[in-house]
């Protein structure tokens, strides 16, 4: 089944493999797109076998950058360099999302030149150390407000370089995994406390997106669900999350790591979050996408197959050989 259509509302896919982000660090230093990004995507989706590619976490303001090298979607003037990158991308056939990032306390001061922020003054529980490693600002009600402005003018960003859709970054410890993860939001206010308040600033995102981009336009949220940590978020909740999100207007939930980020200590095995994956799914009517460990496409169709998830992420593997979905397609299939 993996290589067949995959057509659940928005989300119109040809085959069920899809390119997760993946940072190449390879923009300029104002984080524009270089002929290096393009090429990689380019090569990437050349004989058209990945169904959809989901490009890198770009930066939506400043104050969330994660590094120097870091692609951005926060200015107007990113999107003519975007547009180049959307459209090497059609050429050869796959869709194409963009997935925004703000990076909260993942954000280092000396590349910002701002005072890293959270859901909370808490350090980041992850294995490694992220941003400056300290005690970042609580960000106020007023600066919240902001912070999801800057999401909705990032997703028309990208809706005006041409892609098919936006994927919301609320994995691997970065901001809206903070508000979203019990270790690292404390709050008293609105966007915190129980599920429902850590996910506020979910919520008004997606709406402020949703208002401003076309129809066609697919929003995906990358979903940290599970920090596998003491204290932290659980399988549970991520079921509970997935089920707001697709009553939000999410057309499409990609699943990972929260606090343990897109790795998951012990584990190696092909899909290693789909204890996670399969709850969601059987909850969920819109798509789900399984990523982390699938290097054959076999194990990829074993997932799908025993109900796991509806699409595969293939990422280091994808990396590696930049062809490996032509190949794995013309053993698997004979596409
Ligand atoms: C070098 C590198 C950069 C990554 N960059 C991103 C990113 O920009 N956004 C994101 O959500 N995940 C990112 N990831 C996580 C991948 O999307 C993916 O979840 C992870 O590599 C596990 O899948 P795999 O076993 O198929 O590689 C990155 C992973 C690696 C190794």
């Amino acid at each position: 089944m993996i290589e067949k259509p995959l057509e659940q509302g928005r989300v119109k896919l040809k085959n069920r493999i899809v390119m997760p982000p993946i940072a190449t660090y390879k923009s300029n230093e104002e984080g524009q797109v270089t002929d290096g990004i393009i090429e990689h995507y380019r090569e990437r989706a050349a004989g058209d076998q990945v169904g959809l590619i989901v490009t890198e976490h770009s930066y939506i303001n400043i104050q969330g950058r994660a590094n120097a090298k870091q692609l951005s979607i926060a200015r107007d003037s990113d999107v003519e360099g975007l547009k180049r990158l959307t459209d090497a991308i059609h050429a050869e056939g796959p869709k194409v999302i963009a997935q925004l990032n703000h990076a909260g306390s993942a954000a280092p001061s000396e590349v910002t030149e701002m005072a890293p922020v959270s859901a909370s003054p808490v350090v980041l529980p992850t294995p490694q150390v992220m941003g400056d490693g300290g005690i970042p600002k609580e960000l106020t009600e007023e600066e919240i407000k902001q912070v999801v402005c800057d999401f909705r003018d990032a997703a028309k960003r990208a809706e005006e370089a041409g892609y098919d859709g936006v994927e919301i970054h609320s994995a691997h410890a970065y901001l809206l995994n903070q508000f979203y993860s019990p270790l690292t939001n404390h709050r008293s206010d609105g966007y915190g406390g129980e599920l429902i308040g850590r996910m506020r600033i979910h919520r008004e995102v997606i709406q402020a997106v949703r208002e401003c981009i076309g129809d066609e336009m697919i929003i995906s949220l990358r979903l940290g669900g599970c920090d596998y940590m003491d204290g932290g978020s659980t399988i549970e909740d991520s079921v509970n999350a997935s089920k707001l999100l697709e009553e939000w207007g999410v057309d499409m939930i990609s699943v990972s790591g929260g606090m343990c980020r897109y790795t998951r200590e012990g584990h190696e095995e092909p899909g290693y979050f789909s204890d996670m994956s399969r709850e969601i799914k059987k909850a969920l009517s819109i798509p789900v996408l399984l990523t982390g460990g699938v290097n054959d496409i076999k194990d990829g169709e074993e997932l799908l197959k025993k109900g796991a998830a509806d699409l595969i992420g293939v990422g280091r593997a994808l990396m590696k050989d930049p062809q490996w979905a032509v190949k794995a397609m013309r053993e698997f299939a004979g596409v």
